[in-house]
């Protein structure tokens, strides 16, 4: 467990027409990366809610049950503002219909495996978000975002570090005894869904930009290339590590000292939110 304060916050997001197609520092790759992911947060945040939700009668520890009730207000926040922002992507042209609705049927069809089995995907895939939330806030890759996107991304990114032992405290207070297996096989199916859907993501609307003339051969490249440099390349080296260590059999997420990138901050996202 840690102390960390869980805050249901909402922030007044403006998603007008004036956010360019290539928001994060004019490089369609990096962009897309975030796209794709957004895409996907709605319908997985939902899911992270419910898997969790199934198991509150459970708990004992009246801390653990507010911290999810915390964790559900926060992560319904987020599903709603990233949805907000597919009307954007319609509007730039681009169709998604058919990934979302991949993404939908498997989302269904999970409702089949074990709750249990659900929750530890849930805590998997929360290590995936508080992590990357982590380094994306440290890495001052958001420095060049568009400022709504921006304001979004730092938005949720800290609400993730806050509730990253959510899911994980969930999951250890419910299932004590299989907790590492269990852990294991979540952590597996969390990083094929995300890896397989976040490529397939990126690729559909690198393709539809090239198709439709927005993209060419030699700014594909050059965007590519810059995700091999500079902090874009040590925030994927810290994330690999970070990512890694969920494997260790002692892992809890608050061995992550996330503060100092907490306090920092924290007084930003007041701003966005009034909270
Ligand atoms: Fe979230
Ligand atoms: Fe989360």
């Amino acid at each position: 467990m840690t102390d960390t304060t869980i805050l249901v916050r909402k922030p007044k997001l403006d998603f007008s027409q004036s956010i360019d197609r290539f928001y994060l520092g004019d490089n369609a790759v990096k962009t897309h990366i975030f796209n794709a992911l957004n895409l996907l947060f709605p319908d997985g945040e939902r899911f992270f809610v419910k898997s969790v939700h199934d198991h509150t009668k459970q708990l004992s520890d009246p801390q653990l049950v507010r911290d999810a009730r915390a964790f559900a207000g926060q992560e319904g926040q987020h599903a709603h503002q990233h949805e907000r922002f597919f009307e954007n992507l319609a509007q730039q042209g681009y169709s998604f219909e058919r990934l979302l609705d991949r993404f939908q049927r498997l989302a269904r069809w999970s409702k089949n495996v074990p709750r249990s089995i659900r929750l530890a995907i849930t805590a998997g895939a929360e290590h995936y978000t508080a992590t990357m939330a982590a380094g994306l806030l440290e890495s001052g890759i958001l420095d060049e975002c568009h400022p709504t996107m921006r304001d979004l991304m730092t938005w949720h990114a800290l609400e993730e570090i806050e509730h990253k032992h959510v899911a994980y405290d969930v999951l250890v207070a419910c299932y004590p005894k299989t907790s590492y297996p269990l852990r294991m096989i979540g952590f597996i199916a969390a990083s094929v869904v995300i890896a397989g859907f976040t490529f397939a993501g990126l690729r559909m609307l690198l393709v539809q930009d090239g198709k439709r003339g927005r993209l060419t051969r030699a700014k594909f490249e050059a965007d590519r290339k810059k995700l091999n440099e500079g902090r874009e390349l040590r925030f994927r080296k810290k994330l690999r590590v970070a990512l890694l260590k969920y494997l260790m059999p002692g892992f809890h997420p608050s061995q992550q000292d996330d503060r100092e990138v907490l306090e920092r901050f924290t007084p930003q996202v007041a701003q966005i939110t009034g909270l």
